[in-house]
């Protein structure tokens, strides 16, 4: 995971709290206070009350199950059955499958303050995904990539993916790695605060 100075930066700010404290604490900048413990996104298992448990065991950061954005942003009865989440449940980072920037960001704009960023899943291998055309096949879509980051970081507005909301992706690193590598160096005038693989 890497993070850059932007005015969401999610990583940033965490290791920054998490340093904070251990100075605090007059520990010093022990090893545990360089690194974030990241409790990655995991479909029937991610739900509140494990990441409850791991937020109790010292995690930093918690991610929900990969959640369908089409449904989520059209439907109440989806929204109340696949994302629970409670005061104490944050830092969050949402997951979302998007195959349309519109589904992306209209799910995010609903989860505007109750969590702290929304991830699009591009790494999802499995056919029903690439039937559906989300998860890993995005990762051959550098151009759908970048006009979903440009008009989440945008901000505000109907499209805004949420101010102060991170905006990250997820994903499956190519046979070759170094289109992972171009993919993530495109749209440097829009970047995404953090990217998981
Ligand atoms: C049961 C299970 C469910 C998962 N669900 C998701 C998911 O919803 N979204 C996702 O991006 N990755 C999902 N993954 C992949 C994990 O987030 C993670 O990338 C993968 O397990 C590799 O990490 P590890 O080596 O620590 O296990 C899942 C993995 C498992 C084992």
């Amino acid at each position: 995971m890497s993070s850059s100075d932007h005015s969401s930066d999610l990583v940033g700010r965490l290791l920054r709290e998490k340093r904070a404290r251990a100075r605090a604490r007059a520990a010093g900048e022990d090893e545990e206070s360089q690194q974030l413990l990241v409790c990655a996104p995991m479909v029937r298992y991610s739900k509140l009350a494990f990441r409850l448990l791991c937020r109790r065991w010292g995690c930093d950061l918690c991610y929900s199950p990969m959640i369908l954005a089409d449904a989520f942003a059209a439907s109440a009865r989806a929204r109340d059955s696949e994302l629970t989440t409670s005061p104490s449940d944050r830092p969050l980072v949402v997951q979302l499958a998007a195959g349309r920037a519109e589904d992306f960001l209209g799910a995010a704009a609903l989860l505007r303050g109750h969590c702290d960023g929304a991830d699009l899943n591009c790494g999802c291998p499995q056919r029903w995904a690439w039937r559906e055309g989300v998860g890993a096949c995005l990762i051959h879509r550098p151009e759908f990539l970048r006009d979903l980051v440009r008009r989440a970081k945008r901000g505000g507005g109907a499209e805004g993916g949420g101010e102060g909301m991170a905006t990250s992706v997820k994903i499956r690193v190519h046979e070759d790695g170094r289109e992972t590598v171009e993919l993530c160096r495109q749209g440097s005038e829009h970047p995404l605060e953090f990217a998981t693989f």
